[in-house]
């Protein structure tokens, strides 16, 4: 039997880069050899303030652009969690094997409360324990995601360990996977700052529906080091960073990319980077625009019944145990 991966994203607007090269494009590659679960994490979503009618439609773009960056949609299952109940239910019951203490320490909620001063709400706070129902319901074995998320992995594997001291073996401990280039793609405007959806500028990020001018506009005015060289190395971190990006787009080593501009300036190795991304995100966008709504809404349907049939399974297992009449 297949392993299994799951992992998804949230349907809050844009998405960039990062995300492809941290998230999805690890998914692509590795849904042939792995039983794969895509989700649309809406409720996940929903702990910093959504207009309805954005979600919704946020929610469509995202399962295209899942389709559009090349998941199977004949062997991988793609699904809306809100669609599927059983994972706000095991959330619950995960809530009440949770310590404090260890949602306290977790980086994104320190900074999701920084952003969000005036709506520090519980479910922002509790975000990561619906985060490991996510995983454990499906006993994943590897979860691919971007280095921010690592933390959230962590607990998933604690709280599994811990249920299954408590109750019997019922969960699956699952595993990050993380490839190094693409783990933490950084700001263009800051590399000191990893590339995020919410970056005060519009500079600091591609977004995957950016034109080809904005894109170049972009790329030029992407912080550099100082120096000339074009060199991989960790005291040079702006250009690393597009290093990193120019390999993963091009499958590349990035050894090779700093070798091959040897002796070469930032302006040739900007346009050369713009355009790899503009090739790119170009294939990217045509197939985005090829995909109809209405067969997005299929395939989010059949994702939603095969989602539903797996979670229903594992929680009567979870109900038994924890002791709920049946
Ligand atoms: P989200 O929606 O913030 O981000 C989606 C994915 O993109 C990765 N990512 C990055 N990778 C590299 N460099 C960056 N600058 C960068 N920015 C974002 C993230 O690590 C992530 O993999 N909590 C999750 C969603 C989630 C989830 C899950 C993931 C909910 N349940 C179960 C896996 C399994 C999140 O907020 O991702």
């Amino acid at each position: 039997m297949k392993k299994r991966i799951f992992s998804g994203i949230q349907p809050s607007g844009n998405l960039h880069l990062g995300n492809y090269l941290g998230a999805v494009k690890n998914w692509v590659a590795l849904q042939k050899e792995y039983d794969s679960i895509f989700c649309i994490v809406d409720l996940h979503a929903i702990t910093v303030p959504q207009n309805p009618e954005e979600l919704r439609r946020n929610t469509l773009e995202l399962a295209k652009t899942y389709i559009a960056s090349g998941i199977d949609t004949q062997s991988a299952t793609i699904f809306v969690q809100s669609q599927v109940s059983e994972h706000a239910e095991l959330g619950w019951i995960l809530n009440t094997l949770t310590k404090m203490p260890e949602l306290d320490k977790m980086t994104q909620f320190k900074d999701k409360s920084q952003e969000h001063r005036e709506n520090i709400n519980a479910g922002l706070f509790d975000y990561p324990v619906l985060m490991a129902a996510d995983i454990l319901l499906y006993d994943t074995n590897v979860v691919p995601v971007g280095e921010d998320q690592l933390q959230h992995v962590e607990l998933a594997r604690t709280l599994a360990r811990r249920f299954n001291h408590q109750f019997r073996e019922t969960f699956t401990v699952p595993e990050a996977f993380i490839v190094k280039e693409g783990m933490r793609i950084m700001g263009l405007d800051d590399p000191a700052k990893k590339m995020s959806k919410s970056a005060s500028s519009e500079l600091n990020y591609i977004a995957l529906t950016d034109s080809p001018e904005k894109i170049r506009e972009k790329v030029r005015r992407a912080v550099t080091d100082s120096g000339k060289s074009i060199r991989y190395a960790d005291d040079k971190p702006a250009i690393r960073n597009l290093i990193n990006i120019y390999a993963l787009l091009d499958n590349a080593k990035p050894e090779d990319i700093e070798q091959s501009y040897k002796g070469k300036g930032y302006a040739e190795f900007k346009n050369d980077l713009a355009e790899v991304i503009v090739d790119f995100l170009g294939n990217f966008q045509a197939k985005y625009n090829d995909i109809n709504d209405k067969d997005v809404l299929d395939i989010l349907e059949t994702g939603r019944g095969k989602g539903k049939s797996l979670a229903a399974k594992k929680m009567e297992d979870v109900r038994e145990k924890v002791g709920f009449l049946q």
